[in-house]
């Protein structure tokens, strides 16, 4: 269907201009519980806590919560969570049916902190933990989050929690005449309680079941969705709750348009400044202000909607926060409003108290990427498609002959047999060993698509395997679930079955895939699912899983279990190097087995704005290895906007080229000389900082916190960056302002101010050039130029020897770039180990952190260095040293010899210290 649309696009010139059928697509109002939980009024809890219920644990408080309303009870629990963390609990106490509770989405248990409680007033219990309070009060039902005596995030404030109860379906007579015949449940049920009757006849037309365009929702749980609203007296900004093609600040959504959506779908052509669902779901919220940051993760995988309150959002975020300022923190707190469809309450209070805190509560319980093989962050070729082995080694080979280094090749769909996965098109790719080995002779690596939707043909062993072993999902009636994605009709292994998964994984292993090696890597695509002919383009939410879950409890996970499959696959085929998986649907926690990216987006200007917002808004929920489709993945890009894609691309984390299979082909030789040069710089200078991604990555997964950064992280204080995200961080030490739009010979480029409110010294980092200024600086940019700063106070890790591929750059020696904060000193360090394995884990590496001082350059491991790298030190660029050295004088373990200095820009360079990366050293300037 989508392939047919891309066709007539090719030929009709005004589908240039991507859009979104919004007809597809359901909005808040067209969904019955984002309707009945969007009509709750605000102030009107019917919770309270039941007098004398609250008993006190170690870690923990545990009381009954009544609906005075309906009588019913809930079991409310509130645990301390190192650290600074609280998780609140509620289910109903005896639910008709168990409700659904996430699994797979938390790393491990979290570990519990200790807790004391006691009733200050009455119906006011005060439990603390450490520097954290939550004050319950019982009726209304509502929780207040204290660190150090400031109130920072509250839980129902807004009284609009809702838990709705599961009740057996009760049909009225006069409903019960044509459409409910054969509900015996419902007939026998009516004339035992007369009140749910008349309940049914007022509720929502969609709360027992609902229709969209055709398809047709049996929900036979009926209505029972949840939600609650969180507050964050101390935030002037809200953001997170990934994937959204949106501004990174939240806007105002209460009464204004739309909710944002998570529900994991694809959307063929996705538009920007939408709240819209998009593939990805992490239900993660954030607060910050000067003062404070907290954050929310709601742990639920059932679709949700999430209202932002920030009344006095104006036109945009920035004005919201110029005006938050002058008024009263506690009156209007900017809150979000969760609303899932079904399972239970289960909030994690992420209590900061600065914005690296937050994040590193967060990534803490759902854990982190874990470090790549160095080729992963290194520059990747795809398009849909290469067409066969000759196109694939043409292509690479053209890379060499272009001097442009290329680590992965891809593969999209059409390599297979008929978009049966785990085969090859005989014709097209009669010898795929050999090309293979071609590839990895260079050093080179490739990706192969292999999607979780199955082909049902009779002849495919896959479908045959999963139908006789019952591995697929189901219909409400047990039979086979049937939908059509890419080769047809398709059914959809069941990843919730472990059983599946092992299956699944099995597949991966070389004795049953013999056309592969273990190191071809893994893209799982489709995998929200997408169903073109389903209910908004995915499953049906009456399907069954495994257990007997339904669809609508798991949906926003399904692609997390398959890609835990795929982990679980590519670790057992070669548990001695590092899976890379490239996965489009992401839930909380899919960080640990898959690399994301921003799906189908378009050859657009804002497309490539929207590459860096969308990939903070994932870095801070915990997904730091993240792009977009270079170039745009619908249209064709002109080649500006190509060559500054690859320029932004560079400085992110994720660097991949891929198009739609009716775009021209784009390879960076095919615009003339000029261009190929652009792009070849772009890519050489990401080479060139391969140690720095490789230690930011090391990093991330040693500490837990983000890669690519928004500047609040950094600049807590600084209210005029809150919502700047035309720019990024990488770390603490690059700040990235890459050129966004049509030919601008300049770009205003934000430097944000400490909390002493000065300015860092920022260098430009091709000519070492000083910005000491803080807000906005006009910055000449040329159609080479990326504007790229390093901070003073920094030292980078860099290699000067550009080669075809990352993989064969691993011995090549290290140059190190100090930029000089303004006392004269700077610090960082570098990672290295094999690049490929494990056995960093078993202390296999030198982690090195250098530190520049009173005029001496030296060098420290923070562990027993225990990887015998030939790499060694070849130069040092120092910048922004006040007075320039005569002599540079260096002492190691086994040499002491004076070094070469020269002057190039306004930087200092100390030639060939020559130290292996293994030994101390000192180098002193006189
Ligand atoms: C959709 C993916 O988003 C896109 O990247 C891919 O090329 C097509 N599926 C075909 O596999």
């Amino acid at each position: 269907m989508r392939l047919h649309i891309a066709f007539l696009c090719s030929f009709l010139a005004f589908c240039l201009v991507v859009a979104v059928d919004h007809g597809n697509f359901k909005t808040c109002e067209k969904s019955s519980f984002c309707r009945r939980l969007r009509g709750v009024t605000p102030g009107s809890s019917p919770y309270a806590l039941v007098a004398g219920s609250l008993n006190t644990y170690s870690d923990s408080v545990v009381a009954d919560l009544i609906n005075k309303e309906t009588n019913h009870l809930f079991t409310f629990k509130l645990e301390a969570i190192k650290s600074n963390t609280f998780r609140l609990l509620i289910d109903e106490k005896t639910p008709l049916k168990p409700r659904y509770k996430v699994t797979d989405a938390l790393k491990g248990n979290p570990l519990p902190d200790v807790i004391k409680a006691k009733e200050q007033n009455k119906g006011e219990f005060v439990i603390t933990s450490g520097p954290n309070k939550a004050i319950i009060y019982a009726d209304p039902f509502r929780i207040d989050f204290y660190q150090n005596d400031v109130l920072t995030v509250q839980a129902n404030a807004k009284g609009l929690m809702r838990f709705e109860e599961l009740r057996r379906k009760v049909i009225p007579p006069q409903v019960n005449e044509n459409e409910e015949q054969g509900n015996e449940n419902g007939q026998q049920e009516q004339s035992q309680n007369d009140a749910n009757v008349k309940d049914l006849t007022n509720e929502d037309p969609g709360a027992w079941e609902e229709n969209f365009k055709s398809h047709h929702d049996s929900k036979p749980n009926g209505p029972e969705a949840i939600s609650m609203d969180f507050s964050f007296p101390q935030a002037l900004i809200l953001f997170g709750i990934p994937q959204h093609a949106d501004s990174f600040a939240l806007k105002h959504t209460a009464n204004n348009g739309d909710p944002y959506r998570l529900y994991n779908l694809d959307v063929f052509e996705f538009e920007l400044d939408s709240r819209m669902a998009l593939y990805g779901s992490i239900p993660v919220l954030y607060g910050h202000g000067p003062e404070k940051t907290a954050g929310v993760f709601w742990q639920n995988s059932a679709e949700t909607w999430v209202d932002i309150y920030n009344s006095n959002a104006e036109k945009n975020v920035m004005s919201s926060i110029v005006n938050f300022v002058s008024r009263s923190k506690q009156n209007d707190p900017l809150s979000g409003h969760f609303m899932s469809e079904s399972g239970i309450i289960d909030a994690f209070i992420l209590l900061g108290p600065s914005p690296l805190d937050a994040f590193k509560q967060y990534t803490d319980l759902t854990g982190v990427a874990n470090l790549p093989q160095l080729f992963a962050l290194a520059y990747h070729q795809c398009r849909w498609n290469y067409n066969d082995e000759q196109d694939v080694e043409t292509v690479s080979a053209k890379f060499d002959e272009h001097d442009i280094p290329m680590d992965t090749m891809w593969l999209d769909i059409e390599y297979t047999d008929g978009k049966k996965y785990f085969t090859w098109d005989a014709h097209k790719f009669p010898n795929p060993l050999k090309m293979i080995k071609n590839l990895t002779d260079l050093g080179r690596h490739l990706t192969i698509i292999l999607d979780p939707h199955i082909k049902r043909d009779a002849g495919y062993f896959v479908h045959n395997e999963c139908t006789d072993r019952g591995y697929y999902v189901k219909n409400k009636d047990g039979s086979d679930y049937e939908g059509w994605c890419w080769p047809g009709s398709a059914s959809y292994p069941d990843y919730f079955n472990p059983e599946v998964r092992k299956y699944w994984a099995d597949l991966y292993q070389l004795e049953n895939f013999k056309t592969v090696t273990a190191d071809v890597m893994t893209w799982n695509d489709m995998n929200e699912p997408s169903v073109f002919n389903g209910p908004e383009v995915t499953m049906l939410k009456d399907n069954v899983h495994y257990g007997g879950w339904e669809h609508r409890n798991v949906h926003n996970l399904y692609g997390h279990m398959n890609v835990m499959g795929t982990f679980e696959g590519m670790h057992r085929r070669d548990p001695n190097q590092r899976p890379f998986i490239l996965s489009r649907s992401h839930f909380a926690g899919t960080q640990r087995y898959a690399t994301i990216w921003m799906g189908d987006n378009a050859a657009q200007w804002g497309h490539l704005e929207a590459s860096i917002k969308m990939c903070l808004a994932e870095a801070v929920a915990g997904h730091s290895f993240c792009g977009a489709d270079v170039g745009g993945f619908f249209g064709n890009p002109d080649v500006e906007l190509l060559e500054r894609w690859y320029q932004a691309a560079a400085f992110q984390p994720f660097f991949r080229s891929h198009a739609h299979i009716d775009t021209k082909r784009r390879e960076p030789w095919l615009f003339g000389e000029a261009t190929k040069q652009i792009i070849r710089e772009a890519i050489r200078k990401r080479y060139s900082y391969l140690p720095l991604w490789y230690t930011m990555f090391y990093e991330h997964e040693r500490f837990g916190l983000p890669v690519m950064r928004p500047l609040l992280a950094h600049y807590p204080k600084d209210v005029d960056g809150f919502a700047i995200d035309s720019q990024h961080l990488l770390q603490d030490r690059l700040l990235v302002r890459p050129v966004m739009s049509a030919g601008v010979s300049k770009v205003d480029v934000y430097f944000p101010v400490k909390e002493n409110k000065k300015p860092d010294i920022w260098y430009d980092i091709d000519t070492y050039q000083k910005y000491d200024v803080s807000g906005f600086v006009s910055i000449e940019v040329n159609s080479n130029k990326i504007p790229v700063f390093q901070r003073g106070g920094t030292i980078i890790p860099k290699k000067g020897r550009i080669r075809r591929a990352s993989t064969l750059m691993k011995n090549d020696p290290y140059t190190l770039v100090i930029c000089l904060d303004e006392i004269q000193s700077a610090k960082g360090t570098l990672y290295i180990d094999d690049e490929k394995s494990y056995k960093y884990r078993d202390g296999q590496y030198n982690y090195i952190e250098f530190e520049f001082k009173q005029n001496l350059i030296t060098n420290r491991f923070i562990d027993k260095p225990n990887y015998k790298t030939k790499s060694w030190l070849e130069k040092i660029v120092i910048a922004g040293l006040k007075s320039i050295p005569k002599t540079a004088t260096i002492k190691s373990d086994h040499k002491t010899e004076n070094l070469e200095i020269l002057i190039e820009n306004s930087a200092v360079i100390i030639r060939r210290p020559g130290v292996s990366m293994t030994e101390n050293f000192v180098i002193t300037l006189n």
